[in-house]
């Protein structure tokens, strides 16, 4: 058998729940008053961390029929944790609790594993502070001491494009005296926004980049579901879009366009995709769809700052897309990589460099010069134990003959248990 006819992927996916609608989900139904019921949630290690968490602040979760079932307590409901919250690896929850718990009528304290408690939560604290938020930790890492207080709405710019930043105000912000006004340079996802005005449409106003939050009206139970997750279907767009004679459909796909920059740019790089849409009940609703994938060659790109918020967690996916294509392409714009769940800049270029693969550090990229088939140097991969990097090195390694280790894979779990299950599959 050719070595194309062994790794090919071939068949059709469904990717799990989407991670970040999975978190919103149990925080929106938590602060909701009534059931909430959530299908498809992702039942992921960051995503059972805001589960976690929210179980420790009073609220009642349970499964049933396969769904999540929450019994929201109402933004005033919530009770103090009597430990600390463990927040894992988790970026998001950590960021988004951390500022619904600014406002709440006790204190709280945040821990995390090693790599969360390296990352920086002065994002999140500093503009939450001029909403009169107060807050102690060690120089603006995990453990922190979220001290519940009255807050005061705001009027805030961001200064990078962040989800989390945005998502962290906003749930501040629903608790304060006054009106709060955030503004974004870019676009980030805006399942906050989509989610908040499900439940509650009068909190809410969105206008371009700006968007306005009006306190003090009711959130009321919904029922969510949580389309799968373009960021996990992100490895098999990429996987078919370099293994030969690789051609597969993962369905039901988040579609949401501020999360859509690699079908943009795998389009760009000239990639065969057919994106057949679903059916969407309303405007707030996450739009999904079913997406087809057929190996082609590959022209090279060049991305930019306007470009990464679409694409933040894909960028070490379009690295290795790069490296594949038909000469040299260019990610700036993208340093905001270097505080995710490694240094995933450094790590990509460590990494590739051991595969043979022609990669140059950019303080805010790579420059990549694609080829055919690289030269192995060193087999001995490692995830840096950030899920992303362990399955971008999985994926790069179907097109090496030689027998790669990735040290910690099991980082997987964070954001896709059955990874490995569903690359069996689409190879089987
Ligand atoms: C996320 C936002 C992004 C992304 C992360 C999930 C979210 O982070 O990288 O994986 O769910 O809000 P930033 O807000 O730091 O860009």
């Amino acid at each position: 058998m050719a070595e194309q006819d062994r790794t090919k992927l071939t068949g059709r996916i469904t990717v799990p729940g989407d991670k970040s609608i999975s978190h919103r989900s149990i925080i929106f139904a938590a602060i909701s008053t009534g059931v909430t019921t959530i299908d498809n949630f992702l039942k992921s290690a960051d995503c059972l961390s805001t589960m976690q968490a929210f179980k420790d602040l009073g609220v009642k979760i349970d499964e049933r029929d396969g769904q999540v079932v929450v019994t929201g307590v109402g933004l005033k409901g919530l009770t103090q944790s009597n430990q600390p919250l463990d927040m894992g690896n988790s970026g998001t929850s950590t960021r988004l609790i951390t500022g619904l718990l600014a406002g709440q009528h006790f204190d709280s304290t945040l821990v995390g594993d090693a790599s969360l408690s390296k990352r920086p939560m002065a994002r999140v604290t500093d503009p939450i502070s001029q909403m009169r938020a107060d807050f102690t930790s060690t120089e603006n890492h995990l453990p922190l001491t979220v001290f519940g207080r009255p807050l005061h709405g705001i009027h805030y710019r961001l200064p990078v494009a962040s989800a989390q930043v945005k998502s962290a105000i906003i749930l501040a912000a629903l608790q304060a005296t006054g009106d709060t006004v955030i503004e974004e340079p870019t676009a980030s996802r805006d399942h906050t926004e989509r989610m908040l005005a499900a439940f509650s449409p009068a909190s809410i106003d969105r206008e371009d980049h700006k968007i306005t939050i009006h306190p003090g009206h009711p959130l009321t139970a919904q029922h969510v579901t949580v389309p799968g997750d373009i960021s996990s279907a992100a490895f098999w767009l990429v996987a078919v879009a370099i293994v030969p004679g690789s051609s597969i459909t993962i369905e039901n796909v988040g579609i949401n366009q501020t999360r859509t920059g690699i079908l943009s740019v795998l389009k760009q790089m000239g990639a065969q995709l057919a994106i057949q849409e679903r059916p969407q009940a309303n405007e707030e609703t996450e739009p999904s769809a079913d997406i087809t994938i057929t190996a082609s060659a590959l022209k090279p790109f060049e991305i930019g700052a306007e470009e990464i918020p679409a694409l933040v967690d894909e960028v070490p996916l379009l690295a290795l897309l790069a490296a594949r294509a038909d000469g040299v392409s260019r990610i700036t714009g993208a340093e905001e990589l270097r505080f995710k769940e490694s240094d995933r800049l450094a790590v990509v270029a460590e990494e590739f460099h051991k595969l043979g693969i022609a990669i140059e550090e950019l303080p805010d990229g790579f420059v990549i010069d694609g080829r055919k088939s690289w030269q192995v140097q060193n087999t001995d991969l490692d995830s840096h134990q950030d899920h992303r990097i362990a399955m971008t090195l999985k994926i790069a390694s179907l097109l090496v003959p030689e027998d790669v280790t990735i040290r910690d894979f099991d980082a997987v779990n964070i954001s896709y248990p059955s990874f490995l299950a569903d690359l069996q599959r689409l190879r089987s």
